[in-house]
């Protein structure tokens, strides 16, 4: 089949759902984002792209600080919420139940199967997002989402987001393991 150019306003496919927390002028506040990826490996440090507009930047600036929540499917209709409204006009901080950690500036989510605590390390402007770079400090979560000490996608059941269709997808089967299943080929080679 022939491939055809469908332009360049491309995306990750598809991208995870997460909610990114922090703390300003004292009250928390929580965006939907889902242009994020872990980008070190040690020490270990995730990015988020987040457009100059939002009102979550300020509060990462004045604190060095920010979480990244990841919701349960059964959180759906908050986390949108929270990606439609700004906390400049509305007060996001009574829609979950909030905790901290270590850096005490960076509030999470109770209800979020897993919660990062992000030191901030460096901002990189780009046209019209700024990509916000942070140490993960620490990663909580709960007993009954681990299988074998590690989180269970299954036990967690986030989503996943596809742009520019705007649709939000639940996880799928089980696959294959990783590293893993190409290792016939390799031994062929
Ligand atoms: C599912 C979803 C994902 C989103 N991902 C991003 C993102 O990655 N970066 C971004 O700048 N805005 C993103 N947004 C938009 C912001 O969440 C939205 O503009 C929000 O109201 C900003 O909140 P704030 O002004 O309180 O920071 C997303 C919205 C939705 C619904």
């Amino acid at each position: 089949m022939e491939k055809i150019n469908i332009g360049n306003n491309a995306h990750v496919y598809p991208m995870p759902v997460s909610l990114v927390g922090s703390l300003i002028e004292g009250r928390p506040n929580f965006m939907a984002v889902a242009w994020l990826s872990r980008v070190n490996y040690m020490p270990p440090i995730i990015a988020v792209a987040l457009n100059q507009r939002h009102h979550t930047p300020k509060g990462i600036q004045e604190n060095q600080a920010f979480s990244v929540n990841f919701p349960g499917a059964d959180l759906m209709e908050k986390v949108d919420y929270c990606g439609l409204v700004s906390g400049r006009e509305t007060d996001k901080s009574g829609i979950f139940q909030i905790f901290y950690g270590d850096l005490k500036t960076a509030p999470m989510i109770q209800e979020c199967p897993l919660c990062l605590e992000c030191k901030l390390l460096q901002v990189v402007p780009l046209p019209t997002n700024n990509l916000f770079l942070g140490e993960i400090m620490g990663a909580y979560t709960e007993e009954i989402y681990l299988t074998d000490g590690k989180p269970d996608i299954q036990k967690m059941n986030p989503f996943v987001l596809t742009m520019p269709d705007n649709n939000y997808w639940r996880i799928g089967e089980w696959a294959a393991k990783a590293w893993s299943v190409g290792r016939k080929l390799k031994e062929k080679k």
